[in-house]
């Protein structure tokens, strides 16, 4: 079974403090196989890593899925392998898409049943219980695979606005690994004297997004970018990416947290980008 990532299209950090975000699910994946084992044993053939349950209990690495078999209450035996080709790290909601990809894998293989609403609920307490604090994002746009709208932490669907966007083509530029962590970069912003005033524009850049057409959400790309920025949490190279991208027409701003990570770009790019980046993916 596989699972999507995600993306945020307008509001991150805005939306910490009840103003409206956009996200979409992007087409980068994560895989779970489960086969037939006389013990729990989890591979991550990625990291080179294969451990029985017990093993795994004391690995970083493994917390996420032996929380989410945890709540699944499996104590069956199974062979569990997680691929991805989902940068990690880096605001693509990596963690949440190989738990939903790997309770979807678990469901079908023991006949759970469980509907795409009961996979997120449970991929939601997964990132809850391991990071301590979760928002929706990432679970509930990964598990219901259609683009929201998240204010207060509760969510709207929002096709119309995906429609509009897939009309063109959507890039991720993977532009510099991050130097911080999201919870870092979040407190951060929090410390920014104006930063009430940042998030009120860009709640009414995400708000005119969603019934506006192509060329003006490209417009509001760029201009959530400079919002962004003015919150500190770009780089010079992401900077330097979405200044390209608007060159060749293109609507384009950091996606996530920030402190480096991706660029999320709309519209068709020329290779001057895929020199800057570490990796640019048509997603
Ligand atoms: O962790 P990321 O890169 O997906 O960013 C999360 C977006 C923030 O608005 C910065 C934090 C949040 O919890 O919404």
């Amino acid at each position: 079974m596989r699972a999507k990532a995600k993306a945020i299209f307008f509001g991150e950090h805005a939306v910490v403090y009840g103003y409206t975000a956009i996200s979409i699910p992007i087409n980068l994946h994560s895989y779970a196989k489960v086969e037939e084992s006389e013990d729990i044993i989890i591979n991550l053939p990625n990291l080179k890593k294969s451990l029985d349950f017990k093993e795994a209990k004391k690995d970083k690495d493994f917390r996420y899925i032996i929380k989410a078999i945890e709540l699944l209450k499996i104590n069956k035996p199974f062979s569990l392998t997680i691929n991805s080709n989902i940068p990690i790290s880096c605001g693509l909601g990596s963690s949440a898409s190989t738990v939903i990809a790997s309770i979807r894998a678990l469901s079908k293989f023991f006949n759970l049943n469980l509907s795409p609403n009961e996979i997120v609920k449970i991929a939601y307490n997964v990132e809850k219980e391991v990071q301590g604090r979760a928002s929706i994002t990432d679970s509930y746009t990964i598990g219901l695979e259609r683009a929201l709208k998240i204010k207060n932490n509760s969510y709207e669907f929002v096709d119309d606005f995906a429609k509009t966007v897939r009309k063109d083509s959507l890039y991720i530029a993977y532009v510099e690994e991050r130097k911080k962590r999201t919870a870092e970069l979040v407190n951060i912003v929090a410390k920014r004297e104006n930063k009430d005033i940042i998030f009120k524009e860009i709640n009414e850049i995400a708000e005119e997004a969603l019934t506006s057409d192509l060329d003006r959400i490209k417009d509001l790309m760029i201009e959530n970018h400079k919002l962004l920025s003015k919150l500190g949490v770009s780089t010079k190279k992401i900077d330097r990416v979405v200044k390209l991208a608007k060159k060749s027409g293109c609507g384009a701003k950091l996606t996530g947290a920030g402190g480096g990570g991706c660029v999320i770009i709309l519209g068709e790019i020329d290779d001057k980008i895929e020199k800057e980046a570490i990796k640019v993916y048509k997603v």
